[in-house]
């Protein structure tokens, strides 16, 4: 199936559905947990990639490109939804991923070469350089930043908000890059909330997410930093649930997530979504949120990455 502009893949697409999660945890610390539920927005372009592509791809369209080029790991989510798409909308798209010819192929590069995108293989040394400077592209071709990272990105998670007809004390997000948390702080300053936005670190880079949220929301809204007390309020990096780092865990974290999974039957990965669950009964146990505290908790998908 062909789709030939971006706009054409909302019909895939709808607002992902929010639910309650009857926690004991919660109930015994008197709050309200709900879960937003971006993993069910579709079985390939799930999560917040779609959120964060979506203002990017139509921009690409606009300057008349229909190929572009992204780097990632060879589990990559963000590779993975790129290629996807490239093949629904007919684009050209190559792939630099961090890895090397006597390694297997993974089950998300597999599905890239059969979607029909181009995949070049970089050393860690060529992929700390693509991340100073992007490779040199055909002229027709658009660079996706490692990531997402870029300010179309925090415009699509702003209407990822803005689908919730209720209003919430905390929203809990999982962090690499920060792009999505940025995304729900400025949705709570356009739709004037109260809410304080949790980025849970899934790897050891809280400055680097701070540093990030400043980079995308400081030109937003010139002087906004300056109410620093407001600045403070609206968000919190989140640390200690990294569990080694990016893509490690732990026994303890495999153990909650497969009793999670049994209880509620929302399936979670090790990356992103059982770190930030994980926390979030963390903290409702810790009492950091008071009595009456209504919290939503995203999940951001990522569950192809659970293939070996
Ligand atoms: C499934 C999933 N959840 C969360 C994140 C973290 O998002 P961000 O980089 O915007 O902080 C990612 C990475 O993009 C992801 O793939």
């Amino acid at each position: 199936m062909q789709f030939r502009k971006v706009s054409h893949l909302y019909s895939l697409l709808g607002n992902s559905l929010v639910h309650p999660v009857l926690h004991p945890s919660a109930e015994k610390m008197k709050v309200s947990l709900e879960i937003k539920r971006d993993d069910l927005l579709h079985p390939l372009i799930s999560g917040n990639k779609w959120r964060k592509l979506k203002h990017l791809l139509l921009a690409i369209e606009e300057q008349g490109s229909r190929s572009v080029a992204v780097m990632g790991g060879r589990y990559s989510n963000l590779l993975h939804t790129v290629s996807y798409i490239g093949y629904l909308l007919g684009w050209k798209v190559k792939l630099y991923v961090r890895g090397y010819p006597e390694q297997p192929l993974t089950p998300m590069l597999k599905d890239a070469l059969r979607w029909g995108a181009t995949i070049h293989l970089v050393d860690r040394q060529a992929f700390r350089e693509l991340r100073e400077a992007p490779p040199k592209l055909e002229e027709e071709s658009f660079w996706i930043p490692e990531g997402g990272f870029d300010r179309l990105a925090v415009k699509g998670t702003i209407e990822s908000l803005m689908e919730v007809p209720k209003s919430y004390d905390y929203i809990v997000i999982a962090s690499a890059t920060g792009t999505s948390m940025a995304g729900y702080i400025q949705a709570t300053r356009y739709m004037k909330l109260q809410t304080k936005v949790l980025g849970v670190a899934v790897l050891k880079n809280d400055d680097e997410i701070e540093q990030h949220l400043n980079q995308l929301l400081a030109q937003e809204e010139a002087g906004y930093h300056l109410l620093e007390k407001h600045w403070q309020d609206s968000h919190r990096v989140i640390k200690g649930y990294e569990f080694g780092g990016y893509a490690k865990s732990t026994s303890e974290l495999d153990g909650f997530i497969e009793k999670f999974e049994a209880q509620y039957h929302i399936p979670l990965e090790r990356v992103y979504s059982g770190k930030s669950f994980f926390a979030t009964i963390d903290l409702i146990e810790g009492g950091y949120f008071e009595a009456g505290s209504r919290i939503l908790l995203i999940h951001c998908g990522g569950l192809q990455g659970l293939r070996q």
